[in-house]
Parts: C-alpha cells; sequence; structure tokens
C-alpha cells in the first residue's frame, strides 16, 4: 500500500489495484444459517460456499491473482518432463532465494512429508519456534517428536512486542546441551507463525538461532508458506531492515537456513509448493520421493498453469506495495476491534485478525471448545466463515486426554487482495454484536472425532439449544435484515 495521508486525518489502508474481475456472493438469511452449521456438524470446514457470505476460514489457495499471473498462465508449457514453465519457475526461485536446486510437490504438507521422511527418525527432536497442525503429524507420523521453544511473549495473547514469532534462543542453546546435536533431526523456524496468530520473527532472531545450528552442526528447515508477511514485518519493524529492500532481506533469510519449503497456496499467490536448498546431500534423498508422492522433477503434482502463476507470485511479493495489502487491512480490523473491546490478538500479524476466544467466551470451558464454538457462533451472526484455532485443532494424547491449546483463538484469514474495506466493517460490526450477546454462546461436543487432523472433518453439535436462542436475538435486533 502506498504511503498516502488523508487530509481528514483519518487513516484507512488504502488498495493500490482496481478490481477487474468479480464474482457474485449471497448471504443467507439467519434462519438458513442455523441449519447450514447444524448440517455442516458445527464445524466450519464443512459449510458449502454457497452458504457462506465472507469466507475468511485461510488465506491459502484463495488470494486474488494478478493480471500478470492470469496471462503467464496462457504460455505454459504442458510437458511431463523438461517444460519451460519449470525453468522459469526454478530460475526465479534461483533469484530471490539463491539456492542451487528446487523440488515441487503439489503444496507445502507434501514438503513436510519428504523433509520429514528423510529427516526425522523415531524418538528425534524437532526444536521449533512454534508447530503447524500438519507439519506437526508428519514429524510424528515418522516418529519424531516436535520441542516449542516460542519466545515468551508468543504466548501472551496481547502484547506490543513486534516478533513475537521469534524462537527463544537461550532456551533452544541450553535444549541442544541437554540433548546433545544427535537427538535433535533438524531446527525448524516458521515465518509468520500461523497458530498464534500469523506473528513475525526477526531476521536478527533467525541470524541467532543460525549461530547455535552452526555451533552443533545442526539443519535449520525455514518453513517460508508465510514469508510474505514477514517480510513486511522485518522491513516495517526491524530498525536494522528500514533501509533493506525486500529482495536484499529475503536473500538475507534465505543464506541463514539449509532447507526452505513452501506452500504456494499462500507464498507466490497460487497453488502448489516446493523446497530448496543449496545442499546436495539432502536434495539427492530427498529427490527420490518426489515421483513417488508427487510427480516427475519437473510438476511434482502442479499444473504448469499453477507454475506460471507462482513464478509470477514470487516475483510480486518482492514488491512493498503486494505483500503490505494483507497486514495493513488485518492491522484495520484489530485496531477497529480493539477500540470496541473485543479481545483480539496484538499486536496485529499477518494471515489474519485473531480473535481471543479463551476471552471472548471465558465461561466455555476448554473441553467444550470455546474458538469452535465461537466460529459457529459468528457463522449463526453474519455468514462470515472463519477457522477455529485452538484446541479442537490439537490432537489427543495417546492416553485420550486433550491436549489443551496455549491459545484458543478464531481465525478471521484476510485472503490477499480479496475482500473490500467495507466488507470488513461489516465483519467487524458483527463480531461487535456478538461481542454484546456473547453470553448467549455455549460451548460443542464432538459426535463423529477422527484420530488424526479432527478439526477438518470432525462433526460437533451445541452442548444445549444456544444456537436457536442466538438467531432468535439475531432476528429480535435485526428484524428483517440478513
Ligand atoms: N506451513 C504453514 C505455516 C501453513 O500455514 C500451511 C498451511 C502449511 C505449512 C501447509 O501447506 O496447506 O499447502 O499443504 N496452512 C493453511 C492455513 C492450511 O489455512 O493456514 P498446504
Amino acid at each position: 500500500m502506498a504511503n498516502v495521508k488523508f487530509h481528514s486525518g483519518e487513516q484507512i489502508p488504502l488498495e493500490m489495484h482496481k478490481v477487474r474481475i468479480v464474482q457474485k456472493l449471497n448471504l443467507p438469511s439467519v434462519e438458513r444459517r442455523l441449519k447450514a452449521i447444524t448440517e455442516a456438524g458445527n464445524n466450519t470446514f464443512l459449510l458449502k460456499n454457497r452458504d457462506v457470505f465472507i469466507d475468511m476460514l485461510t488465506d491459502s489457495g484463495v488470494n486474488a491473482m494478478s493480471d500478470r499471473q492470469q496471462a503467464a498462465m496462457f504460455i505454459a508449457d504442458d510437458s511431463y518432463a523438461g517444460s519451460e514453465t519449470f525453468i522459469r519457475l526454478e530460475n526465479k526461485l534461483k533469484e530471490i532465494f539463491d539456492t542451487e536446486y528446487f523440488l515441487p510437490t503439489h503444496q507445502g504438507r507434501a514438503c513436510e512429508n519428504i523433509i520429514s521422511q528423510i529427516l526425522v527418525q523415531p524418538g528425534l527432536i524437532v526444536p521449533m519456534n512454534y508447530h503447524f497442525t500438519t507439519t506437526k503429524s508428519h514429524i510424528t507420523l515418522n516418529g519424531g517428536i516436535v520441542e516449542e521453544l516460542i519466545c515468551d511473549a508468543g504466548l501472551e495473547v496481547t502484547s506490543s512486542y513486534p516478533f513475537k514469532g521469534n524462537m527463544d534462543v537461550i532456551k533452544l542453546k541450553a535444549f541442544v546441551e541437554k540433548h546433545g546435536a544427535d537427538k535433535i533431526a533438524f531446527v525448524r523456524m516458521e515465518a509468520g507463525a500461523n497458530l498464534i496468530g500469523g506473528q513475525p520473527f526477526s531476521l536478527n532472531n533467525l541470524s541467532e538461532v543460525r549461530k547455535v545450528c552452526d555451533k552443533h552442526g545442526l539443519i535449520l528447515v525455514l518453513d517460508a508458506s508465510l514469508l510474505a508477511d514477514n517480510l513486511y514485518f522485518i522491513k516495517t519493524r526491524e530498525q536494522e531492515c528500514k533501509n533493506m529492500s525486500i529482495r536484499e532481506i529475503t536473500l538475507k533469510i534465505a543464506s541463514l537456513c539449509d532447507v526452505i519449503y513452501f506452500s504456494a497456496r499462500k507464498l507466490g499467490c497460487a497453488r502448489g509448493g516446493g523446497i530448496c536448498t543449496n545442499n546436495k546431500d539432502i536434495f539427492v534423498k530427498m529427490r527420490e520421493l518426489i515421483p513417488l508422492y508427487e510427480g516427475f522433477l519437473t510438476y511434482g503434482g502442479m499444473s504448469v498453469r499453477e507454475m506460471e502463476a507462482i513464478t509470477v507470485g514470487l516475483d510480486e511479493t518482492m514488491d512493498e506495495d503486494f505483500i503490505s495489502q494483507g497486514p495493513q487491512f488485518i492491522a484495520f480490523m484489530v485496531d477497529e476491534l480493539m477500540k470496541k473491546g473485543v479481545p483480539v490478538v496484538t499486536p496485529a500479524g499477518g494471515l489474519g485478525c485473531h480473535i481471543n476466544a479463551m476471552d471472548f467466551v471465558s465461561h466455555i470451558p476448554q473441553e467444550q471448545y470455546p474458538a469452535g464454538a465461537l466460529a459457529a457462533a459468528l457463522y449463526i451472526a453474519s455468514g462470515v466463515r472463519g477457522m477455529e484455532r485452538g484446541t479442537l485443532s490439537e490432537q489427543r494424547n495417546p492416553d485420550g486426554t486433550e491436549t489443551f491449546s496455549n491459545m484458543e483463538l478464531l481465525r478471521l484469514a484476510i485472503p490477499r487482495r480479496v475482500f473490500t474495506l467495507s466488507q470488513i466493517k461489516y465483519v467487524i460490526d458483527r463480531i461487535v454484536w456478538l461481542h454484546k450477546n456473547r453470553n448467549l454462546i455455549e460451548g460443542l461436543t464432538f459426535v463423529e472425532e477422527p484420530n488424526i487432523l479432527r478439526f477438518f472433518f470432525g462433526r460437533l453439535k451445541p452442548v444445549s439449544n444456544w444456537q436457536e436462542k442466538l438467531a432468535e436475538k439475531f432476528r429480535k435486533d435485526f428484524g428483517d435484515s440478513l
């Protein structure tokens, strides 16, 4: 977003793009919304798009593409092996990361499968700033153990610390000394730490982590899926990086890591993924798994059209105007909600606005999934689809007990360049209404609970008829209005 001052003094994010293709939206009535969430087993993943007004489930694979991306898709070179399209993507990654080797995959979790199969052995530990759901599942499937060493501020819901995604380097040093380097599979840093609210690490922190890895001969793996937001925060929040270009910051980050993987459903604003490295040994080992799980080495499960779009999307990610759009919309939403007394994660991060369900519905016990209940309630109140990021997104312990999440968040993702400011204002309005009526919200309980990644397709029911009462209150306050 450009640095534009408004004469009125109002501070609103100004879009540096115009909309040239639109999709009609549908806002169902509150009665339909109540039915739809019941049919979906109170799981927003199971709602049908036709019942959703503003889809804030995720930013994955749903960012708006640019005209340049769409144009590039027309010139895609379709071939099983050796396509020009693949070479263009490979060269773009070489250019922005300065890495020699690239392995294409169909999406981010496919990279996690391959990295975990090659680097994780049963009993080995993976220290990381914070886990992501699919990352943890792949590491544990291979017998590994996840150890989170996030800085203390990272777990404080409200904070003024600009880099809540930082790893606690003192804890990392102590951890490596205690367990020994041979017990550690690799160290993982996640850009824009997703589950704590899209929170960035600083370049300085990554450099400190690198020093520990160097001292003990450890491999440093970067999950760059949310790198775009993290780059913006480094540029705007880290004093030492103020005068660096986005390209320079990207190159510096990449030079500190041994392996970089990403979901191109986020980074590059298309659909796909890949692994980049300068380590030939690791590359050769991982390469064997690509044709087995993904596809031939020059497409890895991606369509050539998507690969062209990723190439352009990566190039556009190096543009500060482009990467600032998401964080600035998110900051607007966070600020407005804070002014109205709604508990949100601060400082505003990337990916989306995160509501603190632990506080919003503090009367709901964690075993009744407060963030899941809030997601269902917000859908009933607005047709807005968010995502639970709390205990429901965790896995049960082997003995069947719950793993209570450190945070209970309702994530409202803001896919890049998709929504207008008036749509964001509508969402804010309905959240504020819901906050005033929060005592009507109660918990959820499982009806069908899958063993793994249960949040994707588990089905739940409300613990009472609170949803009917909420819909009734909506009708009373809003009358015929949708
Ligand atoms: N790593 C991070 C940090 C992610 O946010 C995701 C996906 C992945 C890995 C896996 O990538 O979906 O392409 O397989 N996050 C999505 C989300 C699902 O909604 O936050 P994928």
